[in-house]
């Protein structure tokens, strides 16, 4: 186990008997990760502690535990991180010098800021994929206007711009057709990455856990729908992919895994040109959209393992329970009694299985989302499709 010391835990919102052992996980970040990683928690009679952003957040919402504050403020992350057993995130943004002095100090970072900087920074993870010889769009940092412009020339227009930090769902991602808009991705004043622009056929997932200890496991591989940079679809296995190539795409992240030293989920996000070769997108480490098809559709799912793994416990089976499972997101759209609206999509479908994030529904936000499995693609896929559909108020029946 993780634990030097396992905590005997302090009353929190919600009373405890006294004397009761259990391992508590710091989370950082209070999204639906957290919440679906709380979800898991239970079952393993674990603890889940947060650091939230706000006392409302969707995980704050259902966790006893939870302190409110700044995770960019060293004294807050060091006095929440002393009250756990084992550190690990909901997302990527602690800034990487507060999580090295909490390592430096002895406490358990899962994953560790060294491995964590190449999800962080896309500046460093194309540096280093690249000196292992991973397969990744040509690329270049780069300062100014003009020197975007000479990558152009070279490697050919369009060409995609990135802040090497701080994006998320294709913000701070920018598709440059010419030299005239050069200017654009400079703006904001941050890093700036320039990547060959792919023309992919389509994008993949490879999801893998490891533990400290080194154990692995690795998911099937997962297709994905980008819809303006949101992943809103995702069908596993991939269809039409090889088992060769599939295994392919496993192996990759598993070296990515290993050599960087990653604990939890690594997923390795990838764009498949049309010849079938693949290259590497970026890295998350942290349960990722593209694996909640594994809460219904895998004998363990991404946040039962990736709770695991932090705490060096054996890693479940990853294999898949049916044929074929679709995740689609449901995105703010017309409907705001969400549970409400379940009640027809359950009506009509009992097979099918949903998760609401309990956020405030707003345009375009990822608010929850549904998955259906069985051994009929297509007709897996127009289920979910159906009920994702109905949750955002497009289509009444
Ligand atoms: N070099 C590229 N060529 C073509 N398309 C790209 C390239 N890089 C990124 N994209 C497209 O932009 C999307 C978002 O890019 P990326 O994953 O780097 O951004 P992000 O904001 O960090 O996303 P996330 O929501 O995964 O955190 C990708 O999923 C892909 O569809
Ligand atoms: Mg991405």
């Amino acid at each position: 186990m993780v634990a030097q010391r396992a905590h005997l835990i302090h009353p929190g919102r919600f009373p405890v008997p006294s004397g009761h052992v259990t391992y508590v996980v710091g989370i950082i970040g209070a999204g639906q990760l957290a919440r679906m990683m709380h979800q898991a928690s239970i079952g393993l009679g674990i603890q889940v502690k947060l650091l939230a952003e706000a006392a409302d957040s969707s995980a704050a919402q259902v966790v006893a535990d939870v302190e409110v504050g700044d995770y960019t403020d060293p004294e807050t992350v060091r006095r929440f991180a002393a009250a756990c057993d084992v550190v690990t995130f909901d997302h990527e943004h602690v800034p990487t010098a507060i999580l090295e002095e909490l390592a430096a100090d002895g406490i358990a970072v899962r994953p560790g800021p060294k491995a964590l900087v190449h999800a962080q920074d896309k500046a460093v993870m194309r540096s280093r994929l690249g000196a292992m010889g991973i397969p990744c769009p040509l690329n270049r940092p780069v300062a100014t206007p003009e020197e975007l412009t000479s990558f152009g020339a070279e490697v050919g227009w369009p060409v995609i711009a990135k802040t090497t930090r701080g994006g998320y769902d294709g913000k701070g991602v920018f598709k440059i057709d010419s030299a005239d808009r050069a200017g654009e991705p400079f703006a904001s004043g941050a890093d700036i990455l320039a990547e060959e622009y792919i023309d992919f056929r389509r994008e993949l997932s490879a999801l893998v856990v490891r533990s400290p200890s080194g154990q692995a496991v690795a998911y099937p591989i997962t297709e994905t729908v980008q819809t303006a940079g949101i992943c809103t679809e995702t069908t596993t296995p991939a269809p039409e992919l090889s088992e060769d190539q599939a295994i392919g795409c496993q192996q990759l992240a598993l070296r990515i895994a290993h050599e960087l030293e990653v604990t939890g989920v690594l997923a390795v996000e990838l764009m498949q040109r049309n010849d079938g070769s693949v290259v590497v997108n970026e890295l998350a480490m942290r349960p990722h959209n593209t694996g909640h098809w594994s809460i219904d559709g895998a004998h363990t799912s991404q946040f039962e393992n990736h709770l695991r793994a932090v705490l060096d416990l054996p890693l479940g089976s990853p294999t898949v329970r049916d044929e074929w499972t679709v995740m689609v997101n449901v995105l703010g759209g017309s409907v705001q009694d969400l549970p409400a609206a379940l009640l027809h999509c359950f009506a009509r479908d009992p097979r099918l299985r949903a998760q609401l994030y309990g956020k405030e529904v707003k345009p375009g936000r990822k608010v929850g989302h549904v998955t259906a499995y069985g051994d009929d693609l297509p007709s897996v896929r127009r289920r979910a499709r159906h009920a994702a559909n109905y949750l955002m108020g497009v289509g009444d029946e």
